[in-house]
């Protein structure tokens, strides 16, 4: 199963891709935790990543079509896999599509800016695994520490408010569009399309995403 996670900053992707992995045993390919682990490397494209990223702005397609068409190859993903944060412009979701990447399901979150504010403030991440926590509606079992290893939680770098506005505004502008883009896509049969409120609470979300992919 192929699926596209679509959806603002905030919106749930991590989230759910981490049910989504345990349930369908489908890797998670996050854009942004393979760019957070190059900067975590020092590699030279991870620090100028690092610049753009702080700024709450978009790495440029080139590097991400290059990083995802690297690890799609990888034999890990030829039983399918979930794309978190990718694609995330329309020059994407097309060099996906000239490289005959085909997507079964395009999953779209929808969440109000106002409510994403107000959850990425308490947003709690392990990089190691890309398990994400909130202190309130999704807090891990010990106060900041990871459910599996014990291991610290950290704030991401990109969570201050400023950043997290500059987020949602090129969201708006650059990811959007890819709404209409998978609509036209599932309206002419090449996959299936589906939105879900993503304001309902995780478990609810996570339901609903095993009822519709079955
Ligand atoms: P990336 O890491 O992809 O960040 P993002 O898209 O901004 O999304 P987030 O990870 O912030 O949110 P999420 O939807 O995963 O929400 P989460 O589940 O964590 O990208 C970071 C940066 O990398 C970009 O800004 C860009 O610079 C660069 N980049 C990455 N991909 C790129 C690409 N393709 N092209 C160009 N540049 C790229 O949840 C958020 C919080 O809410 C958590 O605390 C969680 O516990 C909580 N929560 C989740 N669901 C619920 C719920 N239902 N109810 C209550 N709380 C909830
Ligand atoms: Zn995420």
């Amino acid at each position: 199963m192929r699926i596209i996670l679509l959806g603002a900053p905030g919106a749930g992707k991590g989230t759910q891709a981490q049910f989504l992995m345990g349930k369908y045993g489908i890797p998670q390919i996050s854009t942004g935790d393979m760019l957070r682990s190059a900067i975590k490397a020092g590699t030279e494209m991870g620090l100028a990543a690092k610049k753009v990223m702080d700024e709450g702005k978009l790495v440029s397609d080139d590097i991400i079509i290059g990083l995802v068409k690297e690890r799609i190859a990888q034999d890990d993903c030829k039983d399918g896999f979930l794309l978190d944060g990718f694609p995330r412009t329309i020059p994407q979701a097309d060099a996906m599509k000239e490289a005959g990447v085909a997507v079964d399901h395009v999953i779209e979150f929808d969440v109000p800016d106002d409510v994403i504010v107000d959850r990425m403030g308490g947003r709690r991440v392990h990089p190691a695994s890309g398990r994400v926590y909130h202190v309130v509606y999704n807090p891990p079992k010990e106060e900041g520490k990871d459910d599996v290893t014990g291991e610290e939680l950290i704030i991401r770098d990109d969570d201050k408010e400023e950043t997290v506005r500059a987020r949602l505004g090129i969201y708006h502008e650059q990811t959007q569009p890819l709404v209409d883009y998978y609509s036209a896509e599932a309206e002419a049969g090449n996959c299936a399309y589906h939105k879900l409120d993503g304001t309902q609470p995780v478990e609810t979300v996570s339901q609903q995403l095993g009822e519709l992919l079955g």
